[in-house]
């Protein structure tokens, strides 16, 4: 699947977002090694720190299938604005592989950058 692909393939799922508190509808997919893709939509609550964003929903399909070989995660927003990652959603991500590529669009160009470029220094555990 091309960037632009797996762009869109996020960008249409975030119709599906569940946003009533922010308004801001958000969809995810992740590409793995397999050549499957797992989708993922923000999952907000009314309790508002419960919510989930949308790459981390992404995250947990793809683990639910077994299928632990993330290559590429594309975000989006259902409107088509500009939106990456946050720190929680790279730190999730940091746990499948630093080689993973983060794809956006930004001023209507599919940028590709590195995970380990977006966040160099992930947590992992000492020792
Ligand atoms: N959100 C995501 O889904 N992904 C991100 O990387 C950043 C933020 C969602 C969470 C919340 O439902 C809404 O966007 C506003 O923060």
């Amino acid at each position: 699947m091309t960037g632009p692909e797996l762009y869109r393939a996020a960008r249409a799922a975030a119709a599906r977002a569940y946003a009533p508190y922010s308004g801001l509808r958000v969809g995810a997919a992740i590409e793995t090694a397999g050549g499957a893709v797992h989708l993922g939509v923000n999952v907000e609550s009314a309790s508002y720190g419960l919510s989930i964003c949308a790459e981390r929903a992404a995250l947990a399909c793809a683990v639910t299938a077994g299928d632990l070989r993330l290559l590429r995660v594309a975000v989006a927003c259902e409107d088509g604005r500009p939106i990456t990652p946050c720190g929680a959603c790279r730190q999730s991500l940091a746990e499948f592989g630093r080689d993973l590529v983060v794809v956006e669009r930004r001023e209507g160009a599919i940028l590709e950058r590195r995970l380990v470029d977006l966040l160099p220094d992930a947590f992992t555990l000492p020792g």
